[in-house]
């Protein structure tokens, strides 16, 4: 099983405020279902509870919460991450969608990292990404895709493989 980060970064590694995304972009927005739809999907239960509709649909939901008597339909809560990531040993590619906390305790043991970075800077945030090293890191993909009317900042999508 490959197990990936998919995250949308600020320029100083800003990904939410107050429990919501910084911005809103369609085009990462298009791009992330793109990436993750069929997959299973890992994801703390504040980012769970940050999803203006619930559930992500075309994909397995996996919630992570410390509170054991947690139920959310149609999606699988489990109380750690480990176990979680033991039930799905056999699937080609699983992805970390965060928030924070999530993404600290993964970054570590993901071997992709597939991030959107946003060229604008959001003072108002209050989650970060944890720091990237980038010399553990192979870039093998970009597109740059420009500001327009719908999307307000220019963004770039970019994977990166971790290095042996
Ligand atoms: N820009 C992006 O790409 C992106 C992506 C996702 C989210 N976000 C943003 O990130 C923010 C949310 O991130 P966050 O760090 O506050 O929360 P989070 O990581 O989404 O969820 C944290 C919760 O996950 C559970 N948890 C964490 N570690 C655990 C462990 N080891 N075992 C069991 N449960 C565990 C706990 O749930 P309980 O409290 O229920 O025990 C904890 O309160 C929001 O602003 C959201 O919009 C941004």
């Amino acid at each position: 099983m490959k197990l990936s980060i998919i995250a949308s970064l600020g320029r100083n590694n800003e990904i939410g405020k107050e429990n919501r995304l910084l911005c809103y972009l369609p085009a990462d927005l298009k791009h992330f279902r793109k990436i993750t739809l069929g997959h299973s999907i890992i994801m703390g239960r504040k980012t769970f509870d940050s999803l203006p509709n619930g559930i992500l649909p075309d994909r397995e939901n996996i919630i992570i919460s410390r509170n054991g008597s947690l139920a959310i339909k149609n999606a699988r809560v489990y109380t750690s991450l480990d176990f979680a990531l033991s039930k799905l040993m056999n699937e080609e590619e699983v992805f970390i969608i965060g928030g924070a906390q999530i993404y600290q305790q993964t970054l570590p043991i993901v071997n992709n990292l597939y991030l959107t970075k946003v060229y604008a800077t959001f003072p108002e945030a209050d989650v970060f990404f944890p720091l990237i090293n980038y010399s553990e890191w192979h870039e093998t993909e970009q597109e740059k895709i420009p500001a327009n009317t719908k999307n307000p900042y220019p963004i770039s999508f970019t994977k990166y493989e971790r290095l042996q």
